[in-house]
């Protein structure tokens, strides 16, 4: 058998623990899995592609098979680009599930050959979005244990 390669996909502006659980599940699972950060969105992140790539490295070192790559444009194409089989998605609530719904079929029409498997994260995480997380930082609110310490810092630099 080949190895699975996969990609789990996102903004991570920033990352938050509930995507760093989603990541340890996923690298017990696939051979390797690819941390695809998307660099082009309408809305101005943040945090700059660089910046995300570098704290999701950072908070990822642990586990040699999981990579941390920018990518642009299509995520299916990425996807082949990068032969993988399989993109990983966190759903934590029902709330979650009918917009993952559509784009895993919209990425199926697209790219047949690829599926895209759902996860969930820790039940303590279902509430948490790195929009939220943004949000209670950009106002001085308290965010330990929603990130991991190196993006609290990185938060508390950029929204002093
Ligand atoms: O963390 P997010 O913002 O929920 O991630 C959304 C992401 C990056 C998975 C999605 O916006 C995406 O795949 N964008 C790339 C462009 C694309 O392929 N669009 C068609 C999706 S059906």
């Amino acid at each position: 058998m080949s190895e699975i390669v996969a990609v789990y996909p996102g903004s991570f502006d920033p990352v938050t623990n509930g995507h760093l659980d989603l990541i340890a599940r996923g690298a017990k699972i696939f051979d390797h899995l690819i941390v695809g950060v998307l660099q082009n969105r309408e809305k101005a992140p943040l945090f700059s592609a660089a910046e995300r790539v570098e704290m999701l490295r950072e908070v990822t070192r642990q586990w040699p098979t999981v990579e941390v790559d920018v990518f642009d444009g299509l995520l299916v194409e990425y996807v082949r680009r990068r032969q993988a089989r399989v993109i990983v998605r966190g759903i934590r609530a029902v709330s979650d599930y009918e917009y993952e719904l559509q784009m895993a079929l919209m990425n199926r029409r697209l790219e047949p050959q690829v599926e895209t498997i759902f996860m969930m994260p820790d039940a303590r995480y279902s509430y948490l979005s790195s929009r939220l997380v943004r949000e209670i930082a950009q106002f001085g609110g308290r965010i330990e244990g929603l990130v991991p310490p190196v993006v609290e810092e990185r938060l508390r630099a950029k929204v002093p």
